[in-house]
């Protein structure tokens, strides 16, 4: 993009209805593991055992947000961001994952909601942003059938308590990455490697998902009902035919694996010939039980990747080459900085005529920021909020049905197996502390959105 496309970067070019907001995850940010009756989840497990999270990191306090929540909300409310995403932990409010409820999570989620409102924000509530109860997981967790049934009474009782309050909702935060990177890769919880928990984890994965849209659906026939998915833009390494056969099968498993069983087009065993072993887990019905109509799609671009064949990677025969080898700016998490990618992955997702409406519910980056006398100058991310804002207005100047975009994320927080390093918030924690900084680039942020107001 042209530097004077950025500078000239205008709310008012995205049109009244476009959504601006914020998105988080109840693990990420929460803390308070062990209070008022919540049980483990595969997370608190997780980050105990040892070489599993950078500098043995792990979510008992985090940002703190079971407390402060009013605070941070405050903060939203300032930064005049209209619409904040969300996520409820399974297991604050049926520790066992199943049977019994947890009033005090319950009333606790009500708390949050209700605040929201009050300070004229939109909650967007995801079901399950990877934070399985324990107990179900000890009983097989994503691989285990049972789940579709213990996910549909989970999202029964969220309709039913935070229904009357709670417009927009997403049943899944990227399937694809909680079940590679937690049932394929064992990186991130509960730790399970090897194609045995994979392949039944997806699929199940996937009839939660359109169950889940179905449940809300029935219950909340008003509300608008999402799911989200990681994507990636992917471009082959060269133009040899066997780099672009490798960067298809990537495709296939990166961007269409969830999305496409959803739409009706089933898994894309024909470009990723492994996911033929999907059958052995599918019974008579299920071509139609992964079907679901939903209103819109959260798409949740960080990058681009570059792909290669690789005759010994298995089951894909194909490998990212990484931003650091090809000396392309990059993130801390040592993704590349590529603003188009975001644009693509607009173009792509939007060819799916079954796809009524799209929203970007995470984009965002994380830098080494540093505190100068309670000031935090951002400018990479800023710049790249900037850019990446910039390829979303050309989709939609396109005609893309894109109709919103969520920052990732409010405050640092948990990142997962790289603890509390990579920093990506719009404010700076200060995690001996919980003292917030509004950065650099919350505060363009809050500029932005406050033209017209
Ligand atoms: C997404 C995930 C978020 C956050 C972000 C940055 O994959 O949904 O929880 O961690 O990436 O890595």
């Amino acid at each position: 993009m042209e530097e004077t496309d950025r500078a000239g970067l205008l709310k008012a070019q995205f049109g009244a209805e476009f959504r601006w907001g914020v998105s988080t995850a109840a693990y990420q940010i929460e803390g308070a593991f062990d209070v008022e009756g919540k049980g483990l989840s595969i997370w608190d497990v997780f980050t105990s055992r040892r070489g599993k999270i950078k500098s043995r990191h792990h979510g008992q306090v985090a940002c703190n947000f079971y407390n402060c929540f009013k605070g941070d909300i405050e903060l939203i409310k300032q930064l005049h961001i209209p619409d904040f995403r969300f996520s409820v932990s399974w297991s604050r409010l049926m520790p066992s994952g199943q049977g019994p409820v947890n009033r005090s999570g319950l009333d606790y989620y009500s708390r949050v909601i209700d605040f929201c409102l009050e300070n004229q924000i939109n909650p967007w509530l995801t079901l399950y942003h990877w934070d399985l109860p324990y107990a179900l997981e000890q009983k097989g967790g994503w691989t285990n059938r049972d789940i579709v049934g213990w996910f549909s009474d989970f999202t029964e009782l969220c309709a039913k308590h935070f229904g009357d309050r709670v417009k927009h909702w997403m049943v899944m935060n990227e399937p694809a990455v909680f079940t590679g990177a937690g049932y394929f890769l064992g990186i991130h919880a509960p730790g399970r490697r090897g194609m045995g928990n994979f392949l039944p984890a997806i699929h199940h994965a996937t009839l939660c998902m359109a169950e889940g849209g179905r449940v809300l659906r029935e219950m909340l026939p008003q509300a608008e009902i999402g799911t989200t998915f990681s994507c990636s833009h992917v471009e082959p390494y060269s133009p040899s035919l066997k780099d672009q056969a490798a960067a298809k099968r990537a495709d296939a498993l990166l961007n269409r694996m969830f999305i496409e069983p959803v739409l009706g087009l089933g898994y894309p065993a024909a470009d990723l010939p492994v996911l033929r072993k999907l059958e052995k887990y599918m019974k008579p019905g299920d071509e139609e039980s992964m079907v679901f109509d939903f209103d819109f799609i959260g798409l949740q671009n960080y990058t681009r990747e570059i792909v290669k064949s690789s005759f010994f990677t298995p089951y894909i025969g194909a490998s990212l080459v990484k931003a650091e080898k090809r000396k392309v700016p990059l993130t801390t998490m040592g993704w590349e900085v590529y603003p188009e990618a975001i644009y693509n992955i607009i173009r792509k997702f939007d060819a799916y005529p079954q796809i009524k409406k799209i929203i970007i519910t995470e984009n965002g980056a994380a830098f080494s920021d540093q505190v100068e006398n309670n000031e935090v100058h951002d400018n990479m991310r800023v710049q790249y909020l900037q850019d990446h804002i910039s390829q979303v207005l050309r989709a939609k100047n396109d005609g893309c049905k894109v109709a919103g975009y969520f920052v990732w994320t409010l405050t640092d927080n948990f990142e997962w197996a790289e603890g509390y390093h990579p920093r990506f918030g719009l404010i700076h924690v200060d995690f001996e502390t919980q003292k917030r900084i509004v950065k650099d680039s919350g505060k363009w942020y809050r500029d932005f959105l406050k033209e017209g107001l």
